[in-house]
């Protein structure tokens, strides 16, 4: 979604600041713009569309300005039109702002500030900003920074933004209420922005603003302040990310090198939480797996409940599962959205786990801080234990949550989840074990064949990458013409990986897709079979193996393409049901979603590569959800 960069120092800002919006592009937006002051005017140049369009706009124009504010709109409140996106300026044009976020009672504030006279030149919300903080200013001595403090009360919402004025081109005042905005700090140039991986070139010594906190930012250095007026002390961080993780590295799209990147992510997630000295057959009194988890969080569980979207709630189906059959816990999965608005009965002794690969989603984060607020004041065995499982250790959902599960698999910048998925499972499975370790669910030996298990993943995912690569991208071509749906079907521990085949299907490739448990097939969705609709059924060995098979089997009858996704040791008797056979090595079912899931994302990626489509951007999504 919208991304915020902005720069003051000694360098050409404009050149940082289209730089640093490309590294935002991965978050979704369909417009740009940037503003610098020069000569005592603020210079604003905007455009709709990919950031090319606004690059050649700044490339016909001489522009030296050391100072300057940038962003990519996904728009909200009006098109996503030229005088939509950000910078907005004030009448006078002596103020431009940049925002992410949204300004909830906009509406009352440009009713307002239209009967005083006020005309606006956008439909957004964050024109009003630019207004009020000009009319803060007018006539009066304030300083910039008090001028934006006194108007942010004035605004509701979740915002970050990022101001400049044309009288004073040598500060830049930023401040976050609910959204994020990381600063970075250089040698006598600062930088902020919404997302890390635009400071990465230029610094690692970063720090995030908190929430009702702001910032001035001068070539001589960075003051914060909270929004009371007061000044903080904080010390920036030093990031231990290196620039090359966010490059492509020679591959076409970031989607397929972060697929590619899965078995070395789940060897870090091996290698951070398995417990090396744990054996078995040595009967040890410490849990299999580290993952820093106190007492408190985990002991005498009654509950689980787990708020997520988008993929991330597939993999806390996944998680459910796992938490219920190994842990013996009562597991429940909501989306985000839902929950914020029809919260569950309040279960004594419940542990919430937020599941996010950005750790910005606003209703995941909103949900978290929702359920904090109503357990507060109650009886001890009431109140909230928050747990999140998150790939960025520095988002806002390491504010919200008690504790933080890392999940190990760095940035992703395809929009289409691939790796996090992987990892966030990953999580589960050392969560699982560990309740179940500290619960005694589960034989020593149990959980040692489990690990076992987990350790053999690695090779196993690079298998089906390198047998299976040729093979998905030539059936892929059968589907890049004519076809307009897709159902996938799966059962017990795989019925979410159905869910999650078919949204990556239709996120990158526009293929209406859907997913059913294999046994509701025949309850409706079979009534739209034909052989134009090819069927994907995830039929793993296990206890459901058959039932797939038969499931499958009534969609044959119906005509459909089938397509079945099996372990190798199946792949023969399997050919006689399916058309068309994705195999992987054989595992016991509790560990098989995780390679099940691999052969689904090629096969999405191949669909939208070879028709062409913007893998890694793909049209009206965003990377990072940070509005309802
Ligand atoms: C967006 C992304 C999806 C992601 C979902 C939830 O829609 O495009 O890939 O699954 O948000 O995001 P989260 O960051 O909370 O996992």
């Amino acid at each position: 979604m919208c991304g915020i960069v902005g720069y003051i120092g000694t360098q050409t800002a404009t050149e940082i600041l289209i730089s640093g919006l490309e590294r935002l592009e991965y978050r979704g937006y369909d417009s740009a713009g940037v503003a610098t002051v020069s000569e005592g005017k603020i210079q604003c140049v905007k455009a709709k569309g990919k950031l090319y369009n606004l690059r050649e706009k700044l490339e016909r124009e001489v522009n030296h300005s050391q100072i300057g504010i940038g962003h990519t709109r996904w728009a909200t409140h009006g098109k996503p039109e030229e005088h939509n996106a950000h910078p907005h300026l004030d009448t006078l044009e002596g103020i431009a702002v940049v925002q992410n976020g949204i300004i909830e009672n906009y509406r009352e504030l440009r009713e307002e500030l239209i009967q005083q006279g006020t005309e606006f030149t956008s439909e957004t919300d964050t024109e009003v900003i630019p207004h009020l903080i000009a009319q803060c200013l007018h006539g009066s001595d304030l300083s910039l920074l008090d001028a934006v403090r006194q108007t942010i009360p004035r605004l509701k919402g979740a915002f970050a933004i990022a101001v400049i004025s044309a009288e004073r081109p040598y500060e830049l005042i930023v401040a976050r209420q609910q959204a994020p905005i990381i600063l970075g700090f250089g040698q006598g140039e600062f930088f902020c922005a919404s997302d890390i991986t635009a400071l990465l070139p230029h610094t690692r010594a970063v720090l995030s603003l908190d929430n009702g906190e702001m910032a001035r930012m001068t070539p001589l250095g960075v003051e914060i302040y909270s929004f009371a007026g007061d000044r903080l002390s904080k010390f920036p961080r030093t990031l231990d990310w290196n620039p090359v993780q966010v490059e492509k590295q020679g591959f076409r799209h970031y989607m397929l090198k972060e697929i590619y990147e899965q078995p070395a992510v789940v060897r870090t997630c091996l290698e951070s939480y398995l417990n090396p000295n744990w054996h078995a057959d040595e009967q040890p009194d410490f849990s299999p797996v580290n993952l820093g988890l106190t007492a408190h969080l985990c002991d005498n569980l009654e509950h689980i409940q787990i708020l997520a979207c988008g993929t991330s709630w597939h993999a806390s189906l996944v998680g459910k599962y796992l938490l219920e059959q190994l842990a013996n816990i009562p597991t429940t999965v909501d989306y985000a959205s839902e929950f914020r608005y029809s919260p569950k009965p309040l279960i004594p002794n419940t542990l919430t786990i937020g599941v996010t690969q950005s750790g910005e989603t606003a209703d995941t984060i909103a949900a978290l801080e929702a359920e904090r607020a109503r357990r507060e004041n109650l009886e001890p065995k009431l109140q909230a234990k928050l747990l999140g499982i998150t790939n960025r250790p520095e988002s806002t959902l390491a504010q919200v949550v008690d504790r933080l599960i890392n999940t190990q698999a760095g940035i992703e910048i395809g929009v289409a989840a691939t790796k996090t998925f992987v990892a966030q499972v990953m999580g589960f499975y050392f969560l699982a074990l560990d309740l179940a370790y500290r619960r005694q669910t589960l034989s020593n030996q149990r959980i040692g064949e489990i690990i076992e298990g987990l350790r053999g993943i690695p090779p196993q995912i690079e298998k089906i990458i390198e047998t299976q690569a040729d093979y998905i991208e030539e059936l892929a071509h059968d589907f890049t013409q004519e076809t307009e749906d897709f159902i996938f079907i799966g059962r017990g521990i795989n019925f979410p990986i159905a869910l999650e085949g078919a949204l990556k299907l239709k996120e990158i490739s526009y293929i209406h897709a859907e997913a059913y448990p294999a046994g509701e097939m025949k309850h409706g969705p079979i009534a739209l079979l034909d052989h134009k609709v090819p069927v994907v059924a995830i039929a793993m060995p296990g206890s459901v193996y058959e039932k797939v098979i038969s499931n499958a089997q009534e969609a044959k009858a119906r005509d459909a393409r089938l397509i079945g996704v099996t372990s190798a040791m199946n792949a023969q008797e399997a050919a006689h049901t399916f058309n068309d056979v994705l195999t992987v090595p054989g595992v016991e079912e509790l560990i098989s979603p995780i390679l099940a899931v691999v052969p689904l994302q090629m096969l999405a990626y191949h669909i939208a590569a070879i028709k062409g489509l913007d893998v890694d951007q793909p049209r009206n999504l965003a990377k990072s959800v940070t509005v309802e």
